[in-house]
């Protein structure tokens, strides 16, 4: 059994609760061992939770960073501090680190890599960038051999699903921003996302693992929605184009290029049918050419399958490295030809 602790039990870390209940056994098979959730740190004791974190919370942070028999931290705390800190902490002793916190990994990300290095743990952020998107294992590993030159991407499922409503439905934004509160999908402070400061932090850490370089999100030319209205975006439907808040990074020679803002797409560009809360990533390799990456880009359960992801490979790292399972399903074949002919 593998113990790991919670910072956080919101919107990310009671999906991460309920996946791990109810995929436990799949889980288990794949990884050869049980991931039991020992303590899940809270600021409010008070608050209803899901039943299944019963007899876990805990509102003091050392009862996690500080248990020797928890191994993996996982930080679903949002801001900068003190969740900084608490990551620190943890690689202090020498735990590893799963974390969905883009603010933190966008702005420290290189000296938390660096630290996690030392110290002989992971810190993995899957989920920091584009929910249940897999886009930075894919980077760092399957794209790894390309020099990658262009990123255009939607990185944010607020602002998405906000100009999909705006458009298709004809709510005036702050309704539709209620909607996308609703449903899990903004920060807790929105104006990160309606600024598009949450979409400059994700293209801050994409451009460095693209670009192999350290960007952090104050060098990013950035412009939010909150200029639009729906007269906008009629004009811009009857010219044949949708408006998308768009992150682009362009490597030129010694140089980048990043920028996040409102963009008019025409019909026929990859990223205008990106609707509601689904985000699209867009890469250019030398080698691979274009491929693109798309799915839900926030929520409860797609950002819980890309953090437990990184929960089950912190834990085969831990034992030694084992990267597939040894232990399969006996599922029957359907023979198909048979049913046709
Ligand atoms: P959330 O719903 O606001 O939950 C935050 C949780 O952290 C709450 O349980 C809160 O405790 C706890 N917390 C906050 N500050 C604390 C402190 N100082 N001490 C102890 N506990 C504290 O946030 P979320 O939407 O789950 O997001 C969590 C992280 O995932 C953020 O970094 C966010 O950017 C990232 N993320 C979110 C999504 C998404 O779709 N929501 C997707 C990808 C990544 P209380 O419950 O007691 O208030
Ligand atoms: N607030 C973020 C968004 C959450 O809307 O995309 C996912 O990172």
């Amino acid at each position: 059994m593998e113990n790991i602790g919670i910072l956080g039990l919101g919107t990310v870390g009671t999906g991460v609760v309920e996946l791990l209940e109810s995929n436990g056994d799949l889980i288990a098979q794949k990884l050869g061992r049980q991931i039991n959730v020992k303590k899940i740190l809270v600021r409010d004791l008070s608050r209803a939770r899901t039943p299944l974190a019963r007899g876990k919370i805990t509102a003091r942070a050392e009862d996690i960073l500080e248990d020797e028999e928890i191994k993996i931290v996982v930080e679903l705390m949002g801001g900068e501090e003190p969740a900084l800190s608490f990551i620190m902490r943890a690689l202090e002793n020498k735990k590893h680190v799963v974390t969905a916190n883009k603010e933190v990994i966008s702005k420290y990300g290189g000296q938390l890599l660096e630290m996690a290095g030392r110290v002989g743990v992971n810190l993995l952020f899957e989920a920091s960038v584009g929910g249940g998107i897999p886009i930075i294992r894919p980077m760092k590993q399957c794209l790894a051999a390309n020099n990658i030159y262009k990123i255009s991407a939607i990185l944010n499922g607020t602002t998405n699903y906000i100009l999909t409503q705006m458009e298709e439905t004809n709510k005036d934004f702050e309704e539709a921003l209620r909607e996308a509160q609703i449903h899990g999908y903004a920060e807790s402070d929105p104006s990160a996302d309606i600024k598009g400061l949450d979409a400059a932090r994700k293209l801050a850490i994409l451009s460095s693992i693209a670009f192999n370089t350290r960007v952090t999100p104050d060098k990013i030319y950035t412009q939010g929605i909150d200029g639009i209205e729906l007269s906008d975006i009629k004009y811009a439907r009857e010219l044949g184009y949708t408006i998308k808040l768009v992150a682009t990074g362009r490597r030129l020679g010694r140089s980048v290029e990043l920028l996040v803002s409102p963009v008019m797409l025409r019909y026929d560009h990859p990223l205008s049918s990106v609707r509601d809360v689904f985000n699209a990533v867009l890469l250019e390799g030398d080698a691979v050419g274009r491929v693109m990456f798309y799915g839900r880009g926030a929520g409860k359960m797609p950002t819980a399958s890309a953090v437990i992801a990184d929960i089950m490979d912190a834990v085969r790292n831990d034992s030694g490295g084992r990267m597939y399972c040894t232990c399969y399903n006996e599922l029957d074949v359907l023979d198909r030809g048979a049913a046709v002919s």
